[in-house]
């Protein structure tokens, strides 16, 4: 799916973000299993990665987002008409995070689902709420993304648990007059979902003694597959989206893509002709927080002054599904990062 925005003015006009307290560290991590923290570092950029308490669950972890995003719009949750969570680790099948999100944060009069696609899911719920409001039918979404995957990770498995860290971000996006998203391209391809899966839990393989004794509840991931992957798309993905916009890669002001290893992320920018310093990297103190990656870049970005008014920021995601996704946006909020 690809397509520009039409004429309508849809921007972001508040951010939020929240990562949970406990630091772990790669040192922590090689105390587990056999990996080290120049191995972790050196392949993925990696050195820090925050992890959800036991009691926490995402909802916990998006609050402070939420509350952020809302504060910094100026907004009261009562005006919020759209609330979706982007995730792949809900409170628990249903109800929906956004249900519980809503009912706690007082949005009561929101239409409120949870939104499945792997590390893409934030950009698939920006380009919905984008077309909620643009179509009319929404006046103030909230759009959340956030993951806690410390809670399907086989801590035994180096060659998964190194790279997750728990983490969201929230974003209120509201008709205004000018500026906002010019276009978004999404994509799915579904021949790549054993690359990167939880077997059990759903309907395919229902939870039994037998699945939790087989470690079916964990993430699994074809690394190399998934790296190919990765590579490809993130810079095909903006590269139709540039082009379909007219927009010329000189023009973007801030490249902000899916936080999941320092390499693919050096490698799309290289091969896309964005410098260094338009591009923003955290994945060395939150590694890949999932759909929490692009809003928590966001964050920081704003948060050390790289993000401005009338600024150009080109989002791409990929992840499980295989999905992916990427938005242009002129970037319209004047200040306001609140978590
Ligand atoms: N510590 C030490 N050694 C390790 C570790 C570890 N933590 N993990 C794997 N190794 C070993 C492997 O066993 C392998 O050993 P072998 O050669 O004896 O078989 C060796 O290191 C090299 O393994 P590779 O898989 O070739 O390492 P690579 O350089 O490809 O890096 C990595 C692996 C970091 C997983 C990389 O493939 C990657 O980043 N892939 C993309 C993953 C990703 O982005 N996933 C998230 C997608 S988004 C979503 O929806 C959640």
């Amino acid at each position: 799916m690809i397509g520009t925005a039409n004429g309508y003015h849809v921007p972001i006009t508040g951010l939020g973000a929240h990562v949970p307290e406990r630091v772990v560290t790669n040192d922590e991590l090689a105390g587990l299993v056999d990996t080290t923290d120049e191995w972790i570092l050196t392949r993925t950029g990696i050195r820090e990665r925050r992890v959800a308490a036991p009691e926490e669950a995402l909802s916990d972890v998006c609050l402070p987002a939420a509350r952020g995003a809302l504060r910094a719009a100026g907004v009261e949750a009562g005006a919020i008409d759209l609330l979706i969570v982007a995730t792949v680790t809900a409170d628990m099948a249903f109800p929906s995070t956004a249900a519980i999100l809503a009912d706690i944060l007082g949005a009561h009069e929101a239409a409120a689902y949870d939104l499945s696609a792997g590390c893409t899911g934030f950009m698939y719920a920006l380009a919905q709420a984008y077309g909620m409001l643009a179509g009319g039918l929404s006046r103030r979404a909230l759009v959340v993304g956030g993951d806690v995957l410390s809670k399907l990770m086989d801590w035994h498995d180096r060659s998964t648990m190194v790279l997750f860290g728990d983490g969201a971000g929230a974003v209120v996006l509201e008709r205004v007059e000018r500026g906002g998203f010019l276009g978004f391209e999404l994509g799915a391809d579904g021949s790549g979902g054993p690359d990167l899966y939880l077997p059990a839990g759903g309907s395919r393989e229902p939870a039994s003694a037998q699945t939790v004794a087989e470690g079916h509840h964990y993430i699994r991931m074809n690394g190399r597959e998934v790296f190919k992957f990765a590579t490809r798309i993130l810079v095909s993905s903006a590269q139709q989206l540039l082009d379909e916009c007219g927009v010329a890669v000189e023009d973007v002001d801030v490249y902000v893509p899916h936080q999941a290893n320092v390499r693919i992320i050096e490698h799309a920018r290289r091969k896309l002709g964005i410098p260094s310093e338009r591009t923003v990297v955290n994945v060395d103190r939150y590694g890949n927080t999932s759909s929490g990656s692009i809003p928590l870049a966001l964050a920081d970005a704003v948060k050390d002054g790289r993000l401005k008014q009338g600024e150009l920021v080109l989002m791409t995601g990929m992840g499980a599904g295989l999905t992916w996704g990427s938005a242009l946006i002129e970037w319209t909020q004047e200040e306001g990062v609140a978590a």
